[in-house]
């Protein structure tokens, strides 16, 4: 039996790959994340209600546990609340990330590592390659490069796998993602403003989930795009969604991101080169519109 140790477990992704990681029997589970643990299934793996803040706790936890694989998904992600605290932000996202990665260093632990599309300044004019210049334009984007630069740094056996605007179903969380609240704001005809320049490649949690399953099972090393494959301003995300789930368009209103006077700045193109994804890790190639299909059909069966 291997040991993976998932940090962010209640999160969006976390949740993903506890029950991803339930159904491959060589693997034992330990799930990390704060308060009580908000998974709908509990049973098959261990949950530890832990402050990564708490770096005495968590280094305890993970002498006691030793994984052979270290999957970091908790961060602080919302990207105004980064801008506004920059002190908290930097100690989740880079001090918490430097605790994780000395005890990897010191035990040869495998550590994969979620990153972001928000480290460009979306002004190359074209999809991003793994390789391409960072230049975040916010503060969590900065934050989540100062962690990757870390870690590509260091000598421990590591993948980092970056996203771009990730969506899915999160049990016992009311957080929602950029095709919930469309879908949920329409549903409830409500008008929404979004923006017509922003283009994004969305990504389906169950999808990112996989990807760091293929990294970690193939020992994956370097940098990794991970996202579906269509570029698309976020209005057209939305008015995909309106489509998908026979809602009303005309309730949604494309705007300039300036009209929305945002704390943080955001990118303006941040699609990813999957190439060296799909050759490397064998990451499989959708389109945004056919995983919201398979996303609708999981919201019915759940409705059903
Ligand atoms: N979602 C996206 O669109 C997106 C895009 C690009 C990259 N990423 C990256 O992908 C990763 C996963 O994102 P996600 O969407 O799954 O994030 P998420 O839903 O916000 O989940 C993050 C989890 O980390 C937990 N956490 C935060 N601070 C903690 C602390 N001090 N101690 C213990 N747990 C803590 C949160 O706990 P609470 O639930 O209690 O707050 C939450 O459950 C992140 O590294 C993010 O930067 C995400």
């Amino acid at each position: 039996m291997k040991k993976v140790v998932i940090t962010g477990s209640n999160g969006l992704l976390g949740q993903k790959l506890v029950k991803l990681f339930l159904g491959k029997p060589d693997y034992e589970i330990h799930a990390l994340s704060r308060g009580l643990n908000r998974l709908d299934d509990q049973k098959g793996y261990k949950y530890y209600d832990i402050d990564l803040l708490d770096n005495d706790k968590l280094i305890t936890l993970l002498t006691q546990v030793l994984p052979d694989v270290i999957i970091h998904t908790a961060a602080m992600t919302n990207v105004d609340a980064c801008e506004l605290q920059q002190e908290e932000c930097d100690r989740m996202n880079i001090e918490v990330v430097a605790n994780i990665l000395a005890y990897c260093d010191k035990k040869d632990t495998y550590l994969l590592h979620l990153s972001t599309d928000f480290i460009f300044d979306g002004e190359k004019g074209t999809i991003y390659k793994e390789e391409d210049l960072a230049n975040p334009v916010n503060y969590y984007g900065l934050s989540k490069w100062k962690s990757e630069l870390m870690i590509q740094e260091s000598n421990v056996p590591h993948a980092i796998l970056r996203t771009i605007l990730v969506y899915g179903l999160v049990d016992g969380n009311d957080r929602s993602n950029i095709v919930l609240w469309v879908k949920n704001s329409l549903e409830a005809n409500k008008e929404i403003r979004v923006v017509t320049d922003q283009l994004r490649m969305p990504t389906y949690a169950e999808d990112l989930a996989e990807a760091c399953w293929l990294a970690v099972e193939s020992r994956a090393n370097g940098v990794f795009n991970v996202s579906s494959n269509e570029l698309m301003s976020i209005y057209e995300i939305a008015l995909a969604v309106a489509d998908a789930f026979a809602l009303d368009k005309k309730l949604i209103h494309p705007v300039a991101t300036s009209a929305l006077s945002l704390p943080a700045k955001r990118p303006f193109s941040t699609g990813f080169d999957l190439n060296k994804s799909i050759d490397e890790i064998n990451l499989p190639s959708h389109s945004f519109t056919d995983r919201l299909q398979v996303f609708k059909n999981q919201l019915n069966s759940l409705e059903a």
